[in-house]
């Protein structure tokens, strides 16, 4: 996976060394609390380590899972993930749909300075330059900051769909130009 630089971020891969950042992150109810049908939080550092493994398999050249950083002092802010999406109504971990999404998961730290759409749309020019015609972003209904990020970064709402993660979810979507 290729670094991504932007105006104040680096995007890198994430390495087990991160674990610690990764537990703060997903230990919170605030960040957690509209990802997934049934919302958990990380409950140990382990389960930090073993999330980090899972995320570097996801790295084929153009999907994948970045770590976001500050550019100038390397503080790590979140993470952005380009990864094949689960389709409802199948086994969700192995039958994906055939769409990729985009998502994008802060420390309650850094939100509210647009760090979160800039990095998400680094990765979304990545997807398209790396031959992806369409990308998808699902939100929790009453997820609005994440709305207005995928609004931010140029994707368009479709309105509700039920189609994938056994969830109700309101659909954007993101077309190569
Ligand atoms: C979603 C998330 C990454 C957004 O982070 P952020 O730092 O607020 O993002 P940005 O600063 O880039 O932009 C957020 C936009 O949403 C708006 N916003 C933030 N909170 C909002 C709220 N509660 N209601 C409505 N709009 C909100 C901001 O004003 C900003 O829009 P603007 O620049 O037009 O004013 C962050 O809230 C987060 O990590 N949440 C937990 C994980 C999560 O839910 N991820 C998404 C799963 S689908």
């Amino acid at each position: 996976m290729l670094a991504i630089h932007t105006d104040r971020l680096l995007l890198r891969p994430f390495v087990g060394d991160d674990a610690d950042f990764v537990f703060d992150v997903y230990s919170r109810w605030e960040v957690q609390r509209y990802i997934g049908a049934v919302p958990r939080v990380m409950a140990s550092l382990s389960e930090a380590f073993d999330r980090i493994h899972a995320w570097q398999q996801l790295d084929d050249g153009v999907h994948g899972v970045w770590a976001v950083a500050e550019a100038d002092s390397g503080k790590l802010l979140g993470t952005v993930l380009l990864k094949f999406i689960p389709a409802s109504g199948s086994d969700l971990t192995v039958l994906p749909s055939g769409d990729t999404e985009i998502g994008w998961h802060f420390h309650p730290d850094a939100w509210g300075k647009g760090c979160a759409s800039e990095a998400a749309s680094a990765v979304l020019r990545h997807a398209f330059s790396q031959g992806l015609r369409r990308v998808v972003a699902v939100t929790n209904p009453l997820n609005l900051a994440s709305q207005r990020v995928c609004e931010r970064i140029g994707m368009s709402h479709e309105g509700l769909t039920d189609a994938y993660y056994n969830a109700r979810c309101e659909l954007f979507v993101g077309s190569a130009a």
